[in-house]
């Protein structure tokens, strides 16, 4: 039966046009279409996916725009991939060229390598089948689809020339039933279903500014693909990398980055600890990462910035880092959310 509530979304930029059903929100629609709009989280909290609304109505059935300030609202932005349409809309969003022709497949994956890299953290290396390499940008992640239709996205932490074989770091979550079976259970060539590549968190080629890239914790991983393909292609780039995390130990392959910063005079490498053990015996920064940034960079004007980990503190950078001059579009970042499957209460608590 024909969708009688299916309205038109029209993009302001682009004067693209799509339909929209009344079961999909808005970011759904656009890929089911072809049309690429930004997103990480798909769970309405990381803000990735905003966009502003010219004209019509929407409404949020599912979670409410946790991702968005008071003040965004009240300028009218709103969140693509929790949006649905009440009528026809006109919305002002960047599309995002660079992935539409990169296919999104699900495949086997075969276990290489399992290796503990800090107590908390283990790398996978993925075999893919042969002959069905996985084309992605460095930056983007994949899901791995577990029982009853839940997923959990990890960052490819390898750059895209090693494509046969895709490389994740995987934090271990306490209470956390899929990370606590990758340290016990999951063996070497054991297979996994994943699908990717996902999300629109890759360099922009378009300029040559120097760029900040600031991880935490895991969030390192999607950082190390893209450095290590810019490294691959030769480029001399301006990159000053922080990596911030709690403890030493978070901070598990310390000396990849002070590698690339000692051998590369265009990579700068600034580790920083919020709170060390005493065991640590840390000489180096401590606070949080993203005040480090600031710190270093009280006029962000001239930079683009690439930033990757846990929701606190890709939230405090967003809100922070314009006030120090960087602009909108200059900044991308991917937000380490919880998966779309878990409860809003759990989303609601701060985390
Ligand atoms: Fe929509 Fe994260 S808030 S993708």
């Amino acid at each position: 039966m024909p969708d009688t509530n299916q309205h038109t979304i029209k993009l302001q930029l682009s004067g693209k046009t799509f339909s929209i059903k009344s079961d999909e929100s808005v970011l759904e629609a656009a890929g089911r279409q072809g049309v690429k709009l930004p997103y990480s989280c798909k769970n309405g909290t990381c803000g990735n996916c905003k966009a502003r609304l010219i004209s019509g109505t929407i409404s949020y059935p599912t979670h409410p725009p946790l991702g968005l300030d008071e003040n965004e609202i009240a300028n009218g932005d709103v969140l693509l991939c929790q949006a649905v349409a009440d009528s026809d809309l006109l919305i002002a969003v960047r599309e995002i060229e660079a992935i539409k022709d990169i296919p999104v497949r699900l495949l086997p994956a075969r276990v290489c390598s399992k290796e503990f890299l800090s107590p908390s953290v283990v790398k996978l290396r993925l075999k893919l089948p042969k002959a069905q390499r996985m084309q992605f940008l460095a930056g983007q992640y994949i899901e791995i689809l577990l029982a009853g239709g839940k997923r959990r996205a990890f960052s490819i932490a390898s750059p895209p020339n090693d494509a046969d074989e895709l490389e994740l770091h995987i934090r271990h979550i306490d209470g956390g039933d899929f990370t606590s079976w990758v340290f016990t259970e999951l063996q070497v060539k054991g297979i996994l279903r994943i699908e990717g590549p996902l999300g629109t968190f890759f360099i922009r080629h378009d300029n040559k500014r120097p760029m900040i890239m600031m991880g935490g914790g895991t969030g390192f991983a999607p950082l190390k693909s893209m450095i290590e393909y810019l490294l691959g292609k030769q480029s001399t780039r301006s990159i000053h990398l922080f990596w911030g995390a709690r403890n030493a130990d978070e901070l598990y392959c310390l000396d990849l980055p002070k590698g690339w910063a000692e051998t590369q005079s265009h990579i700068q490498f600034t580790p920083v600890l919020s709170d060390p053990s005493p065991g640590d015996n840390w000489q180096g920064r401590t606070g949080f990462v993203h005040t480090a940034v600031m710190d270093d960079y009280p006029d962000m004007s001239t930079h683009d910035v690439y930033m990757s980990g846990p929701p606190i503190m890709i939230d405090a950078a967003r809100h922070a880092f314009p006030a120090q001059g960087l602009k909108d579009d200059r900044l991308f970042y991917d937000s380490f959310e919880f998966g779309a499957d878990v409860p809003f209460e759990i989303l609601a608590e701060p985390h």
